[in-house]
C-alpha cells in the first residue's frame, strides 16, 4: 500500500511529524520538476471539486494550477453557484459529490463541513481552510522556512497579532509536531484556546518543540528566527476591525520590532493577502474611517530583502500538489 492513499487532510493534528515532513519533502521535489519542465502526471483523467465559501486569491489558483498539471481537471464551485447551503444538506451534497470527484478541496467556515464532507463522500478531502485550521498553508509556510535555514527543528518563529484565528492555531500546533519552536505573541484577549495550547503541549513534548504564549512583544520576538503575522481581522470577521486596530498595534511587524529579535538572519512571512498600503478598495476605507494605512505589517517591511511572502505564496502550489499526488495519485509512497 501506499501511504497517505485515500486520506483526507483536514488538520495537521491528524499527522505525525514524519508525515508532514514527507509531504513538505514531497513538494520541494515538485518545486523542481515543475522548474525542469519535467511532467508529473500522477492525477490523469482525475476530477477535482473547488467548493469555496469564502474568497481566495493563493488556495483557488494553487488547486486549479496543481491539478493541471498533475493531469487532473478541477472545477470551482462557488458557494452562490450550487444548492448546497441552501436547498441540499451536506450529507445529500457530500454524497453527490463523492459519485462524480475523485476528491474535493473546501474552503469556509466550519470544520464540521469539511470533516463531514470526508465521512460521507468517501473520497480524500483537502481543508483549503476552515475558521479553525488552515493545513495546507502550513505545509508552505514549514518549506518555506526549511528553504531558508535548511532545516525545521530547533528553528524558533514568533507569530504576532491575532493569536485565535486559523493560522495562529496552525502554526502553533504544526510547530509543535515538528519541532519547531513557536511564540504566539497576542494581547491576552486574542492568545489561543486553552484547548489549542494543550494540543499543541502534547505535540511538543514529544517533538521537544519550546512554546511561549505572550503577550510581551520584547520577550516574545527575542532571538527568534522567523516574525510571522496574518491579518489582524478574518474573513467574516470584519465588523471587528476597529477594536482589532486598538488591541493589536504594538504587535504591528515593522522594522523597530524587526530590531527587537536582535537576530540579523531574521526573516519575515505572511500567508496573504496583507493590509499593508492603500492599494485596495478595503484600506481606502479602512483608512478613510480610521486614518492608518498599514496593520499587520508596515510597507516598508513587507519590501524588505528579508521578507518571502512571495516564495511562501509560490509554495502553496507545490505543497498543494504534493497533498494532492500523495492522497490520490498514482504515486508511491512506502508505509512509515
Ligand atoms: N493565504 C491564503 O490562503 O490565501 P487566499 O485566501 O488568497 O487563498
Ligand atoms: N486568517 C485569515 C487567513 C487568510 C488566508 C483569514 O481567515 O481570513
Amino acid at each position: 500500500n501506499s501511504h497517505f492513499q485515500g486520506k483526507s487532510f483536514l488538520k495537521e493534528s491528524d499527522f505525525t511529524k514524519k508525515e508532514l515532513e514527507t509531504l513538505i519533502d514531497l513538494a520541494a521535489h515538485f518545486k523542481y520538476l515543475k522548474q525542469n519542465n519535467i511532467p508529473h502526471h500522477y492525477l490523469q483523467g482525475k476530477n477535482i471539486a473547488l467548493l469555496f465559501e469564502k474568497t481566495s486569491t493563493r488556495t483557488r489558483s494553487s488547486f486549479t494550477v496543481a491539478a493541471n498539471d498533475l493531469g487532473a481537471h478541477a472545477e470551482f464551485l462557488g458557494k452562490n453557484d450550487i444548492q448546497f447551503g441552501k436547498k441540499e444538506s451536506l450529507e445529500d451534497t457530500a454524497k453527490v459529490f463523492g459519485r462524480m470527484y475523485d476528491g474535493i478541496e473546501y474552503r469556509g467556515f466550519s470544520q464540521n463541513i469539511v470533516e463531514g464532507l470526508a465521512k460521507y463522500s468517501g473520497v480524500p478531502v483537502w481543508n483549503g481552510l476552515t475558521d479553525e485550521w488552515h493545513p495546507t498553508q502550513m505545509l508552505a509556510d514549514f518549506l518555506t522556512i526549511k528553504e531558508q535555514f535548511k532545516q525545521l527543528e530547533g528553528v524558533t518563529l514568533a507569530y504576532m497579532g491575532d493569536g485565535r484565528n486559523n493560522v495562529a492555531n496552525s502554526l502553533l500546533v504544526t510547530g509543535a509536531i515538528l519541532g519547531v519552536n513557536v511564540h504566539i505573541v497576542a494581547p491576552k484577549s486574542l492568545q489561543p484556546t486553552a484547548e489549542i495550547q494543550s494540543l499543541a503541549a502534547q505535540k511538543a513534548a514529544v517533538s521537544g518543540a519550546s512554546l511561549l504564549v505572550t503577550d510581551d512583544v520584547a520577550q516574545g520576538v527575542a532571538g527568534v528566527d522567523v516574525l510571522y503575522t496574518d491579518v489582524w481581522a478574518s474573513m467574516g470577521e470584519e465588523e471587528t476591525f476597529e477594536a482589532r486596530i486598538k488591541l493589536l498595534t504594538p504587535y504591528q511587524i515593522n522594522a523597530q520590532l524587526v530590531a527587537l529579535t536582535h537576530n540579523d538572519n531574521v526573516i519575515v512571512l505572511h500567508d496573504l493577502p496583507a493590509f499593508h498600503d492603500l492599494n485596495t478598495t478595503m484600506s481606502q476605507e479602512i483608512y478613510d474611517k480610521f486614518g492608518i494605512s498599514e496593520m499587520e505589517i508596515t510597507d516598508e517591511v513587507f519590501h524588505a530583502p528579508y521578507a518571502y511572502q512571495f516564495d511562501q505564496a509560490e509554495n502553496r502550489l507545490h505543497t498543494i500538489k504534493a497533498v494532492m499526488a500523495a492522497t490520490l495519485g498514482n504515486l508511491f509512497i512506502p508505509e512509515m
